[in-house]
């Protein structure tokens, strides 16, 4: 159980007593609780035994696919539907796509209203939620529309990831490992060793790549310099998630991520940035822990053309 103080908010892991209170301090009008299927399924039971008060439940479809500009028009049309006002609390529980997507229509709706963020897959724990970037896909492009805008609150329960499917799991991972490779080279060499990562204790991993996100994002909010760090493995790595998005065999974000760093591992050695021992290090954990991807090589033309218009998200 531990509390992360950030600039204007908190980040909460595993302590439900101060979800509890932060309801009943802010006191909203009405709560708005945004889901997906598979939250709804696996964590929504549980939230709904610390929430002292009725809510209103605004369901959307899983996916990426669905983080769309008709999805939020759709969860803005049933706000107004069912009363929310200025003084409304949206609490997003769920991956990094309700994260996004609830995040930006509650920053947008009324011009802005009170949003919680409880991320309920790895990846949205130890980085989406974090750094309040907020958006949708549009155009075929990953994030094109959006803002940066922090939650009132995030509330983490590493509970909830007892439910994640294995793969889901791995794609959360790349991010625990990035965090480590770019910060903090101990955790790298724990992390990149596991075998059944299922099996680790989460509550600290996650406070410990949170703590990492948290500080790089507090010294650079809007991108100018240091917050690049986090993108490593991104900039390859988006466009290979984008470049397969719409195929019959997409990769999730950390696969294609993984993909990204072993790629700009090696664009580092050539440069003489890492040494070749360390460079082997990170090709050879990356390759164990997420197999070998041989349809990347060919379409490196496409890839730099959408390397050109990517905007990160890390
Ligand atoms: N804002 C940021 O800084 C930032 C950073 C990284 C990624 N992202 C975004 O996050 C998204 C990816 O997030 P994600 O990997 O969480 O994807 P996701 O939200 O699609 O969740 C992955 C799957 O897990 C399911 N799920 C969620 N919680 C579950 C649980 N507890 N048990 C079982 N199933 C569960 C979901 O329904 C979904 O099918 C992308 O859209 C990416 O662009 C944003
Ligand atoms: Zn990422």
């Amino acid at each position: 159980m531990k509390t992360i103080h950030c600039k204007n908010y908190n980040i909460h892991v595993n302590n439900w007593k101060s979800f509890e209170n932060y309801i009943i301090d802010l006191n909203p009008s009405n709560i708005f609780v945004l889901v997906d299927e598979n939250s709804e399924k696996y964590c929504l039971h549980i939230f709904l035994e610390h929430l002292y008060r009725t809510c209103h439940i605004i369901r959307i479809q899983s996916g990426e696919q669905n983080k769309t500009i008709t999805t939020c028009q759709w969860v803005w049309t049933k706000l107004m539907q069912n009363g929310a006002d200025r003084h409304s609390l949206i609490i997003n529980l769920g991956g990094g796509v309700i994260g996004d997507l609830g995040g930006f229509c509650a920053a947008t709706y009324m011009r802005g209203v009170h949003f919680i963020q409880m991320p309920t897959t790895l990846l949205s724990q130890v980085d989406a939620s974090v750094g309040g970037k907020l958006g949708v896909d549009f155009a075929g492009f990953k994030n094109m529309v959006g803002l940066i805008k922090i939650p009132a609150a995030v509330f983490i329960f590493t509970d909830f990831l007892k439910t994640l499917p294995n793969d889901q799991f791995r794609s959360g991972y790349a991010e625990l490992l990035k965090h480590g490779l770019i910060a903090d080279k101990e955790s790298w060499s724990i992390l990149s060793k596991q075998e059944k990562i299922e099996d680790l204790d989460y509550e600290i991993l996650v406070y410990e790549s949170v703590m990492i996100k948290k500080s790089v994002t507090e010294q650079d909010p809007y991108e100018n310099g240091l917050r690049k760090i986090l993108n490593f493995g991104h900039t390859i790595g988006h466009a290979v998630e984008s470049y397969w998005m719409d195929s019959k065999t997409p990769l999730l974000h950390g696969e294609a991520i993984a993909i990204g760093m072993v790629s700009e591992a090696f664009l580092s050695y050539r440069i003489g940035k890492i040494s070749e021992t360390d460079l082997f290090d990170i090709r050879n954990s990356l390759l164990r822990l997420f197999g070998h991807h041989p349809k990347f090589v060919k379409p490196v033309e496409d890839l730099i053309n959408l390397m050109h218009v990517d905007k990160k998200e890390f």
